[in-house]
């Protein structure tokens, strides 16, 4: 799709395809790295991937062609040096020198007793999943700028976040990871190559077979999870629960009540959610906002009502909650809160940062307090967003100046930005993520430079 190519992604249809973008993923053939080909393929990308097995490789292939999807691969061990420069050259050739997503999936690794753990232990995991990633990223880094938008995200691990037993050599790789991302997130911005990590907990793949046939593992584990089991890889698995990739990157049959949607990321997040089927009642203080967005979502074929409600006030907040009530048969599946940012002490902001950093930790609570009623809670962390609430900011250059310095992306953001990602964790898609607080800042929270 166009967006791809020119790093556009203004309009709904450029910021859910990937028709056009070219990507390598590390170890496709088994786990997590399957499920990503399918997952990018499916939203037509172009994929290369590569595992040390050579059968394996062929066969998935083949199940790949036969979907229709575009999947390429080389055989490598990305802990060779030769392989990977190998495998580079043939990306290079299959893409025409042009990469825009590189996922370094390909990881290892076994539990042991620090007590235990030999040079050979510390050297293999650290060759596998650290010195690889770093490597690929390098020989990668060509080709994705010369996409002229490159994305690369990491595979880390919990376990790179908290202490888990006896992972600390598998711990410190992951670790390694997420703040390898940060950095590079900040020195290739200016390539736009934007770089982020993903951080799983414990999911049921052939890494983890011992693990997931150890009855009291998976006990213990589920009950240390609030959503009470462990992640699924297995597209067949996902299918025998009545689960395709239709379904989870849609809201058709949801209802979702969006606060403050007449204006600004409020207003983008309706738009997405409409967009991508849900049923959306919102609410503004201002009558005539609402009824002229009203009347425009109509017209485009949305199905949006509203309310004019002061959710500051008890009295109208519980009338809103009624007449959603009326409107939804008593069931809601999406509450959209607007939140802002509540990360950094911005300039004078201290009373904002506070609220705002209050919702991050009230996300944690409901996330662990929620969870056994099937509700999952998130937050989204904007910097800087080009919004009728920061019109009168960005008309000032100085602080222009100083806000774009600040972020390595080299601009403030957009509302469809945001409502992307507010969209991302109410799909069906996101089901394994909660509790989680995610900036949507151009990297300005990573950002140590001056
Ligand atoms: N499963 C989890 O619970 C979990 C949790 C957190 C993070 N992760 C991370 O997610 C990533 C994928 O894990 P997974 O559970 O999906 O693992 P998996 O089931 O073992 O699959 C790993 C894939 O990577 C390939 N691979 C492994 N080592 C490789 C190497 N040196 N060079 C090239 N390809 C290699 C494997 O194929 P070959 O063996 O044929 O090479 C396979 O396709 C890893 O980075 C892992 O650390 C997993």
């Amino acid at each position: 799709m166009e967006g791809v190519q020119n790093g556009k992604c203004g309009n709904f249809a450029d910021r859910w395809s990937l028709v056009g973008a070219t990507a390598l993923v590390t170890g496709g053939t088994k786990g997590i790295g399957f499920c990503i080909i399918e997952e990018l393929a499916g939203f037509g990308a172009a994929v290369h991937t590569c595992s040390r097995n050579e059968a394996e490789l062929n066969k998935c292939l083949q199940e790949w062609k036969k979907k229709n999807f575009k999947v390429t691969g080389t055989v490598c061990d990305v802990s060779s040096p030769a392989d990977r420069e190998r495998l580079m050259e043939e990306v290079k050739t299959v893409f025409d020198g042009k990469l825009n997503i590189l996922v370094n999936n390909a990881g290892t690794g076994y539990p042991k007793p620090v007590t235990q753990c030999t040079p050979g232990d510390y050297k293999f995991m650290t060759t596998t999943n650290v010195e690889s990633a770093f490597a690929m990223c390098q020989l990668a880094h060509p080709l994705l700028k010369a996409s002229g938008r490159g994305s690369i995200v990491f595979n880390s691990s919990i376990s790179g976040i908290m202490a888990l037993e006896f992972l600390s050599i598998y711990g410190i790789t992951k670790g390694a990871l997420n703040q390898l991302a940060r950095s590079l997130a900040c020195e290739w911005a200016k390539d736009n190559i934007r770089v982020n990590s993903v951080a799983p907990g414990a999911v049921d793949t052939p890494l983890m077979k011992p693990a997931f046939e150890n009855k009291e593992f998976v006990t213990r584990e589920s009950h240390n999870v609030p959503l009470g089991r462990l992640g699924k890889s297995s597209a067949k698995k996902m299918m025998a629960d009545g689960e395709n990739a239709a379904g989870r990157w849609s809201l058709l049959g949801a209802a979702a009540l969006v606060t403050g949607g007449t204006k600004g990321i409020g207003h983008g997040i309706v738009e997405e959610l409409a967009r991508l089927g849900a049923a959306v009642h919102t609410c503004s203080r201002n009558e005539a906002d609402l009824n002229k967005c009203l009347r425009k979502w109509e017209a485009e074929g949305f199905k949006v009502t509203g309310s004019v409600c002061d959710v500051s006030s008890p009295v109208e907040r519980e009338k809103l909650m009624e007449i959603v009530r009326s409107t939804f048969d008593g069931k809601l599946n999406i509450l959209v809160c607007n939140a802002g940012t509540g990360f950094m002490a911005v300039d004078y902001l201290s009373v904002y940062g506070a609220s705002k950093g209050a919702l991050n930790q009230l996300t944690r609570s409901l996330a662990c307090e929620w969870a056994g009623d099937n509700i999952r809670t998130n937050c989204v962390a904007p910097g800087t967003i080009r919004t009728p609430l920061t019109e009168h900011g960005l008309q000032n250059d100085d602080f222009v100046k100083k806000e774009t310095h600040r972020i390595p992306l080299g601009r403030v953001g957009d509302p469809e930005e945001v409502a992307a990602l507010v969209a991302f964790l109410c799909l069906p898609a996101s089901r394994y993520i909660n509790g989680q607080v995610i900036c949507a800042d151009g990297g300005r929270t990573v950002n140590g430079n001056i």
